[in-house]
Order: structure tokens, then C-alpha cells, then sequence
């Protein structure tokens, strides 16, 4: 094909490092994907129509186009349910990292215009594909079905790998290959879209999902509110997906002039399997998507799991000083700080009055970051500033601020109390950045914030809004406007996004937020699971880990303190317990795992993830390692987690090194009599990625073998 010959058909090659999208918009055509996958140049772009690649739909309006899965659809002011889109122009526009593609097409009859934009991060190896959809009428035109993007995807041997839980069992890793019919994953929570389903997915192309082999191509829609991703299979060559927000119980009134922007689709292809695809994700996220991606995070004590409502100016002093003595950075206060007229003594009250219960704090938060700068850390504290009770103050002076649907019973959360504040209304989005701006301007040092929302939309209703149906939307509209004046004002503070545990692990809220609860469930064995399948798509600066009581509060395991952390160790570590309740000999050991997790914080926040073997692969165990970009570094880790007598479990074989370099291993976190034989001993990277080492079934302390066994290895090339 010649560039005159390509320019005329209206082919964009949209080139990242190691991938191309072929986009063909052809004026008078409607818009079409014809290639997705590794770098196609030269000659091959000639060979990609005889391989027998086709020009396919990638935004295929109702109406007209028979049986055909749609992304969008309108109703007309007039009742015309049809809807045709004709490419009408398009431009290609440079940005800092990339490439912004922007296809307008329009229908010839009606005034709906279409751009489909799509958006390069070269050095990331990601696309963002997402619709503006305008309507230029006189009158106003409803839209039924307003779906970002639309991925056309060749037939094959194709598996999907989704993440779906519940509350503490979050982010559970679902495979299966895509056969006939249609697969739909959809989330109706209204406020937090990632504890029954993630809004993301793996595709892998060659067979069987596999961590670091095989095509694959991992898609994140960016957005924290009601979704829809759409798999349709039929007897055609191609898969259609489709991802966008929720249409149900939500069509969007276009008023005349209105652009309705849909939220982006971020897209990656990576011929190293899963892995791959996620390492592209966590890089992009730490440069593009997550607030201060290039800031290590601190290591923090929060209080909740150890004290629960129980916090009081006391015991803050006396576990300041605890995690200020194991070498931690951050003590956070969690629920149970605040209520004037009704003090949070149980779950049931108070939220909205953000103001220190004077019976706990006497010194109030004033008093606590002052403490806490005396103990040489620093400090933090929870809100949940989208919600309040019926028994609060908040709700005695504004009971309209809540969602509720006139006439009807008020559908209540937590504690039998708790309602969602009604972000859709502008008095409710000042007063929600009002928490915000209060309490940092009061106390200028409060350095971390963690931001949590334990209620879903129960009632779809709200008592500012017009149109009813717009709720979904205008409360994400709402959320937005008050993260983004919370930015603009603090750029600084560091920002937890919790809803309820991994509520919120979403790129759509990300972009405000410097990470995520990961899960309300810190038994180190599950966090396996939760942590793994999190790991997909989010990178481990952003998971928060921490190390908790023992037994667990909620599986009520008993785990050794090494296991527990020694998994808290491969996120962002944090401590979660009462350290009151520890002996000398248990804050000895969590001060040597601080000070070691000091040493490999920039490996496990900034480097290449490299999963190796997962919890559910039933090969007894469960391992993976970070690599520096500068492969100079890694930590590997090894948890067991079956034990029968007699089982053989295999060698697990490094992965992401230099083949030629040579790395010494430390191990990390020992409680062993012994050192195990590699220990202080260098190995090429070639070696250790072709054999792997043996690792024994226990850790061998005199008088008290535990069941459990990990391993922390430290690599650092000579
Ligand atoms: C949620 C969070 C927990 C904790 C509690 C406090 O469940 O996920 O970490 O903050 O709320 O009520």
C-alpha cells in the first residue's frame, strides 16, 4: 500500500512501542477497526488485508444495521428509534506521549454527531478509546445505549479473565473461554463498581490464559459508577466487546447543543501474556492515572482493626508511638473519631458531623496531629464524606440532602442508618469538599486522608435532580467536580480510596486518589487471592497491605506473624492491629520487616511485576517478584499454602531478570535456624529463570515449626 493509497483510505496506524491499532475512517463510511496487535510496518501493513484481516465496526448505531450488537442507540424527539453514522471528517493531533485520533461521523437525517477519539501512550503500550455524542438538534433526542467503545476481536481459541467477589472476598480471578452467546458484566452498586465485579478483563488469544506467554489484550474502563462490558459471540470471525456505562434504568437525555463524553476505555495488547498486559497497566497507571505515581508511599499503622469505634486520645498516643518505634511513617485514625451532639459510639451515627467527639479527643484534631508530630510521624484520618445517618446532625438540618424517592420509605445501610448524600445537588458537593477543606485548612498537617464509602445506592431517587434517570451519572458528575477542587487545593496530601475495602479499585476514581484499600479481608492467605487478582490491572504502590491481628478478625486463622507479613510485604505495607497486644519479641520482628521493606520499597512500588505461579494454579503455592526497571534488583516471594504430608512441591522459576547479570540472594524476614544453601550466593539471571530454586516445605525454628512457610528474596546484581 502506498501512503497515497493509504491516505486515501482513510487507514490511521496508530503506533505504540510494540503495538498498532488500525483505525480506517473513510468518509462516507462508517467507523471501522481493521487491526489490533503487535507493531505492524512496511510491507505488512500491505499483507494485513490479505492475511485476511477485515475492515470491521468498531461504534455500530441501532437501528439500521439488523441483528448486530449496537454501542449506541437514540430515540428521537420525534419517536424515530433509528440512528445512521456517517463518517464526516477526522484529525490527528500530537499529545505529549502519543497520538489523539478523532473520527467524527454524523447522522444525514437527525443532528447527532459522533467523535470516537482515540488516544496513544506510546511508551506504555496503551489506547484509550471513548465517544463524545452531540446532539445538534432543535429538540431534545434520548439515548437508550451510549457505550464508550467498541473492539472488534478475531475469532480463535479466546479465553476471558474477569474479577469478581463480594465484600472481603474481593477481586477473585474467573476464567473461561468465550463460546457462543453473550457474555455480560455489569455492576449496578451506584457507588462503588468493583466489589461484586471489576471493570476490567483479560483476553488471551492463544488458549488458556497464561501469566507470561500468549497474545493477550487487557481492556479497564475508566469509570467509578454503573458499567456494562459486552462480550457477543456468534458465528461470524469476530468476537464484538463492547464497555461503557450502565444504559439500564438510565437513558440520557441529550438537551439541544449537549455533549454527552463517555469515559474512557484504556486498552492494551501484549504478546507476554497476562503479565504483560498488567505490567503495561501499572506503568501507565504510576505515570498517567494515579495521584503522585512517582512518590513512594509511607508505611502507616491504621487504627481500625485494632481498636474498631474505640479510638481515643490514649491509645493514639500509645500506638504513635508503637509504629513510631517499629520505624513506621504514618499513624492513621480511622472511624470513630468525630460527633458532637451524637457521638459514634456503634456504627449508626454521626456521619456528616466531622468534628472530633470531645469525649475521646478532648484535645481534638488538632490535638492528634500535634501528637503525632511529637512522636516523629506522621498523621492521617478517615472520612466518609458521601454519607451520613438519620441520627446525625447533618440529617436533623438537612433531610433532603439524601437520595431517597418521595413517598417511600427510606432504605437505609449500615447500622439501620445509613444513607447516601445526593451528589447531584450543588449545595451537597460544597459541603462534601467543605468536609475536606475543613479539616485540612484547620490542620494543615494532616498528611493522609483515607476516604471510604460503605453504602451502595439502595433508592434511585434524589430530591434535587430533574431528570430522575440521570442519577448515575450526575452523581459521578458530583464526585468528580469535589475530587477535582479537593486537587486543585491540596495537591499534596495523600489519598486513600476505601469503599468498603476494594469498593473503589477502579481507574475511574484513581486519578484523585494515591491508592486503594485493597480489601476489608487481611487474613494473609486469602489476601493471596484478593491480592493477585488486584494485581491484574492495579500496581502494588497503590495496593494497600497490611499486617493484621492474629487470629484473623474475620476468617479467624491463625497465621504466623512472618506469613503475615511477608504478604503484606509484596504491596504498599502497612500495619493493621493493636501493637499493645504484641510482645517484645513480635515488635522486634515487624520493626526488622519495616526497616527490610525500607530497602526494597522502590523495587516493589516502581518496578515490573512478574507473576508466577497463582494461588489457584493447586500447586501447593503461590509466588511472584518484582524487577527494577533497571533489572539490577528484585525480591521474589514464595508463600506455601497447602500442607499434606508428603507433598512434592515443584520449583518455581524466576522470571524478568538479565540473563547475564549476576545477582546475589538475601533472604529477608529469616526466622529459620539456618540459612537456607543459596543464601549470600550468586546465581546468573539465566540461571535462576531457567531452574528456578528449591525451596523447603517449612521454616525450621527450633522447638517450633510452624505449618505455614514463606520466603522474601532479595536480589541485587553484582
Ligand atoms: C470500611 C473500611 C474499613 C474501615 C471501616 C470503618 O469497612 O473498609 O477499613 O475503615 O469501614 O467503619
Amino acid at each position: 500500500m502506498t501512503i497515497l493509497s493509504i491516505l486515501a483510505s482513510g487507514l490511521f496506524l496508530l503506533n505504540t512501542k510494540t503495538t498498532t491499532l488500525a483505525v480506517v475512517a473513510k468518509q462516507g463510511s462508517d467507523p471501522r477497526i481493521f487491526y489490533y496487535g503487535t507493531t505492524v510496518s512496511g510491507s505488512d501493513i500491505d499483507g494485513l488485508g490479505r492475511s485476511g484481516f477485515t475492515y470491521q465496526p468498531c461504534y455500530t448505531p441501532f437501528g439500521l444495521t439488523g441483528p448486530q450488537e449496537h454501542a449506541i442507540s437514540v430515540i428521537q424527539s420525534d419517536g424515530n428509534n433509528t440512528l445512521d453514522l456517517k463518517i464526516t471528517g477526522s484529525s490527528l493531533d500530537e499529545w505529549e506521549d502519543g497520538k489523539i485520533l478523532t473520527v467524527t461521523s454524523a447522522d444525514p437525517v437527525y443532528d447527532i454527531v459522533v467523535n470516537n477519539v482515540f488516544k496513544t501512550y506510546y511508551d506504555e503500550d496503551i489506547v484509550e478509546a471513548w465517544a463524545e455524542i452531540t446532539n445538534g438538534g432543535r429538540k431534545s433526542a434520548t439515548l437508550t445505549r451510549y457505550y464508550s467503545a467498541q473492539m472488534p476481536l478475531h475469532t480463535g481459541n479466546v479465553w476471558i479473565s474477569t474479577l469478581s467477589g463480594s465484600w472481603s472476598n474481593d477481586a477473585n480471578v474467573y476464567q473461561e473461554p468465550l463460546v457462543r452467546g453473550t457474555k455480560l458484566i455489569k455492576n449496578m452498586d451506584g457507588v462503588r463498581n468493583s466489589h461484586s465485579s471489576h471493570a476490567e478483563a483479560m483476553i488471551s488469544l492463544d488458549g488458556k490464559p497464561c501469566e507470561n506467554a500468549g497474545r493477550v489484550i487487557g481492556m479497564a474502563l475508566e469509570w467509578g459508577g454503573n458499567y456494562e462490558m459486552r462480550f457477543v459471540t456468534d458465528d461470524s470471525d469476530y468476537h464484538r466487546i463492547f464497555a461503557g456505562i450502565c444504559p439500564d434504568n438510565a437513558p440520557y437525555t441529550l438537551a439541544k447543543g449537549e455533549t454527552l463524553a463517555t469515559p474512557p476505555v484504556a486498552f492494551s495488547f501484549s504478546p507476554e501474556g497476562m503479565g504483560g498486559v498488567s505490567r503495561n497497566f501499572h506503568r501507565w497507571g504510576r505515570r498517567w492515572r494515579l495521584a503522585h505515581g512517582d512518590r513512594e508511599r509511607k508505611i502507616l499503622l491504621n487504627s481500625w482493626e485494632g481498636v474498631g469505634l474505640d479510638i481515643n486520645e490514649e491509645c493514639a498516643d500509645q500506638m504513635m508511638g508503637d509504629i513510631a518505634a517499629m520505624g513506621g511513617e504514618l499513624f492513621v485514625v480511622d472511624d470513630g473519631w468525630f460527633g458532637d451532639k451524637y457521638p459514634r459510639a456503634v456504627d449508626n451515627s454521626s456521619l456528616g458531623d466531622w468534628v472530633a467527639d470531645r469525649n475521646k479527643i478532648p484535645g481534638g484534631v488538632e490535638g492528634l496531629v500535634k501528637m503525632a508530630d511529637d512522636h516523629g510521624v506522621s498523621f492521617g484520618i478517615w472520612v466518609e464524606p458521601e454519607m451520613t445517618n438519620t441520627i446525625s446532625e447533618l440529617y436533623d438540618k438537612h433531610p433532603d440532602w439524601v437520595l431517597k424517592s418521595d413517598g417511600r420509605d427510606l432504605i437505609c445501610g449500615r447500622g439501620g442508618t445509613q444513607l447516601v448524600l445526593d451528589l447531584t445537588n450543588p449545595e451537597v458537593r460544597d459541603f462534601a469538599f467543605g468536609v475536606f477543606d475543613r479539616l485540612l485548612t484547620e490542620n494543615p498537617g494532616i498528611d493522609y486522608i483515607k476516604w471510604d464509602a460503605n453504602m451502595n445506592i439502595s433508592t434511585y431517587g434524589s430530591p434535587y435532580l430533574k431528570k430522575q434517570a440521570h442519577l448515575d451519572i450526575e452523581y459521578w458528575r458530583g464526585f468528580t467536580e469535589v475530587c477535582q477542587r479537593l486537587r486543585a487545593k491540596y495537591p499534596n496530601v495523600t489519598i486513600q480510596a476505601c469503599g468498603g475495602g476494594g469498593g473503589r479499585t477502579n481507574w475511574g476514581v484513581l486519578p484523585w486518589f494515591d491508592e486503594f484499600w485493597t480489601s476489608d479481608n487481611t487474613d494473609a492467605l486469602q489476601r493471596l487471592t484478593i491480592q493477585w487478582g488486584t494485581s491484574y490491572f492495579f500496581p502494588a504502590i497503590a495496593m494497600a497491605a497490611h499486617i493484621s491481628a492474629c487470629p484473623n478478625g474475620l476468617t479467624h486463622r491463625v497465621l504466623p506473624l512472618k506469613y503475615r507479613c511477608d504478604v503484606a510485604m509484596s504491596g504498599r505495607l502497612g500495619l493493621e492491629f493493636q501493637p499493645k497486644h504484641m510482645n517484645d519479641e513480635e515488635k522486634e520482628f515487624c520493626r526488622k520487616v519495616i526497616a527490610s521493606y525500607k530497602e526494597i520499597r522502590p523495587v516493589v512500588q516502581f518496578g515490573d511485576l512478574y507473576r508466577i505461579v497463582a494461588p489457584f494454579d493447586g500447586k501447593g503455592y503461590t509466588s511472584l517478584m518484582y524487577v527494577s526497571e533497571a533489572k539490577d534488583k528484585a525480591v521474589f516471594y514464595w508463600w506455601k499454602q497447602a500442607n499434606f504430608t508428603d507433598i512434592h512441591l515443584e520449583r518455581p522459576l524466576m522470571a524478568g531478570l538479565d540473563p547475564d547479570k549476576m545477582y546475589r540472594l538475601k533472604e529477608l524476614n529469616r526466622i529459620d535456624d539456618n540459612p537456607l544453601p543459596f543464601e549470600g550466593q550468586v546465581f546468573s539471571g539465566r540461571f535462576l529463570m531457567d531452574n528456578g530454586i528449591s525451596l523447603p516445605m517449612f521454616n525450621e525454628v527450633s522447638g517450633s515449626t510452624p505449618e505455614w512457610s514463606s520466603r522474601v528474596i532479595y536480589l541485587v546484581a553484582e
